[in-house]
């Protein structure tokens, strides 16, 4: 990690959790962070998400730039892609404040945010912006207090649909009160309808992922991706964050909210091969969840992932993280002889197939 971000990080850990969280937000948007680009370009990282080049696999998932505030900043540290969101029609403040807690000796995040956000309509003139060319995903959900999820859903896209590459559609946030649940099959296949006459309706053709739950039992995840798959669903996120939790003593895991960091990793890299292995590879997948290091990025990758995003790790190790991922990644494909990181997609999925 570059010394003035470890400084900075260190310094930011003295504050309450999202109080760090804002200032580094701040400092981005404004320009100041991360300090140094940290741009990489390995040859053999180049990927495909379906129809979408990226020139590495790394990006940042839903949560960290929930406004679409901090997009240029967020592109000088490396990544190929960044999902803006989760964007719902209104704006809406989130649950009632503490909501976000570390847990430094193993760096993970307990989260229950309740998809705070500005709103679709103050989030589409700040993407209307963008013009440098990179990778934008649009993680879209519904308000809180919403009556009707699924139309919910058609406003952000109608809204904001045109200035993403791709729509990520959050039924899978553990931090939202579901009384209209959009993982039950019968209302995922008519969420997917309904979006896909909005896509004809709005001549757009966004290509689009689910993102999943790493805690559905193994029947209700082959149900999600049955439907999905009919449905013409493009590709799939796993995962989102989970409820469950390690046996530990430590009082934050009681928090409620979702767990995100190194516990995280084994259920969502199960989850990320269950789908692999459901698709028979023919589905991308964006791996994320728990990913600290370039050797178990490459292990996601192993697990069935052509993408990959990282979030709590950053905010304990710094940007400079991207690079060294990039950069071992890289390295680990040339040690296992594949010329490009496709070759290497999927090739131990078995392993994580309980
Ligand atoms: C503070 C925080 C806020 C998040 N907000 C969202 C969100 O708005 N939408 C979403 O789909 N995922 C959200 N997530 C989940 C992340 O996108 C990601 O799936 C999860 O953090 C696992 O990756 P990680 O272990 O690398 O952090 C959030 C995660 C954190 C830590």
């Amino acid at each position: 990690m570059l010394d003035l971000e470890k400084f900075s990080i260190s310094i930011l850990e003295l504050f309450p959790a999202e109080f760090a969280r804002d200032v580094s937000h701040k400092l981005t948007e404004w320009g100041i962070f991360p300090f140094t680009s940290t741009k990489t370009s390995q040859q053999n990282l180049r990927t495909q998400l379906g129809n979408i080049s990226l020139e590495n696999p790394l990006g940042i998932p839903a949560g960290l730039d929930k406004n679409g505030s901090s997009i240029k900043g967020l592109f000088k540290t490396g990544i190929s892609f960044l999902e803006v969101g989760t964007v719902t029609p209104y704006p809406q403040p989130g649950n009632a404040r503490p909501r976000l807690f570390r847990i430094s000796s193993s760096h993970e995040l307990v989260n229950r945010l309740g998809l705070n956000n500005e709103g679709a309509e103050v989030i589409q003139k700040k993407l209307k912006k963008w013009s440098y060319g990179g990778i934008i995903g649009l993680s879209m959900g519904h308000n809180k207090t919403s009556k009707d999820p699924i139309q919910d859903f058609l406003h952000v896209l109608t809204k904001c649909g045109s200035f993403a590459d791709y729509l990520a559609l959050n039924i899978s946030c553990p931090n939202i009160n579901v009384h209209f649940d959009l993982s039950e099959p019968a209302n995922l296949s008519l969420l997917l309808t309904k979006l896909a006459t909005r896509q004809k309706d709005l001549n757009l053709q966004k290509p689009v992922f689910l993102k999943l739950s790493p805690d559905y039992e193994h029947k209700r995840l082959e149900e999600i991706v049955s439907v999905s798959i009919e449905e013409g669903v493009d590709g799939f996120i796993a995962t989102n964050s989970t409820t469950s939790r390690p046996n530990s003593n430590n009082p934050t895991y009681k928090e409620e909210g979702g767990l995100t960091g190194p516990f995280l990793f084994e259920s969502s890299t199960r989850t990320l091969a269950h789908v692999y292995a459901q698709t028979k590879g023919n589905v991308p997948i964006i791996g994320v969840g728990g990913i600290t290091t370039p050797e178990n990025a490459y292990t996601k990758i192993k697990a069935g992932a052509s993408a990959l995003q990282i979030y709590t790790a950053l905010c304990y190790q710094g940007t400079g993280l991207i690079k060294e991922i990039c950069e071992g990644v890289s390295l680990f494909l040339q040690q296992d002889g594949f010329s490009n990181i496709s070759e290497a997609v999927g090739m131990e999925y078995q392993q994580w197939l309980a």
